[in-house]
């Protein structure tokens, strides 16, 4: 869609995880630099998109529009417990008329997973923010991509065309960091 950028955002641990075997994003995954970080990234975007399980939880959560996906209805339809949401069926409708419905035909949309969504949008993204939590290790716990651990996200990220730049450090006394992976031009 002409006018409209992708970002993709996500903190994962060293082996891959965005959440542990309880399928839950455990506290030991949260720092404030990516908390900080993430929370910016969202005031930016024009909308956000993300599976039933996947909300980001902030104080400005609820005045950021967003498309939520949901198997519970056939294609789209307005939120009933959130003024500013819009309910996704990917197998009923096209993600253009979500967008559409939203009323966001320009800016940026935020991406914030889970692992399906993630995959949905990999060919399509400007840029995949990756935050790497490198002491973190969550065994038996829920891949961030289709394909890890088979592959490491960032092998992913590249097979789809993107390319790692600048790191930046989030939190330096545990080593977390910040990794924009572009679309090569
Ligand atoms: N570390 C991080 O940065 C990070 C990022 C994102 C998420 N997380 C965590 O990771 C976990 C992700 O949870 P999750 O695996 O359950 O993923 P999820 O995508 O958040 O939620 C799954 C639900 O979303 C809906 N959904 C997903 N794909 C769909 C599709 N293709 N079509 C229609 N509906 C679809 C379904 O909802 P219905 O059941 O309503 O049909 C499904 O049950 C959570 O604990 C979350 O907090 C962590």
């Amino acid at each position: 869609m002409p006018g409209l950028r992708i970002d993709g955002y996500v903190i994962v641990s060293a082996d891959g995880m965005l959440a542990n075997a309880d399928r839950v994003m455990p506290d030991q995954l949260k720092f404030e630099g990516d908390k900080k970080f993430f929370s910016a990234a969202l005031d930016r975007a024009d909308l956000i998109v993300h599976g039933r399980h996947s909300g980001e939880d902030q104080p400005n959560s609820p005045k950021r529009k967003r498309i939520v996906l949901t198997r519970k209805i056939a294609g789209l339809a307005p939120d009933p417990s959130n003024p500013k949401a819009i309910l996704w069926n990917p197998a009923g409708a096209a993600f253009e008329a979500a967008c559409d419905l939203a009323g966001v035909h320009s800016g940026t949309i935020a991406i914030i997973g889970g692992p399906y969504v993630f995959g949905m949008f990999m060919d399509r993204y400007d840029t995949f923010w990756l935050s790497l939590a490198p002491r973190v290790r969550l065994p038996g716990g829920e891949p961030c991509f289709p394909g890890v651990p088979e592959h490491s996200p960032q092998d992913i990220l590249a097979a789809h065309g993107l390319r790692a730049g600048e790191v930046r450090i989030l939190d330096a006394a545990e080593g977390v960091s910040v990794t924009p992976w572009r679309r090569a031009a």
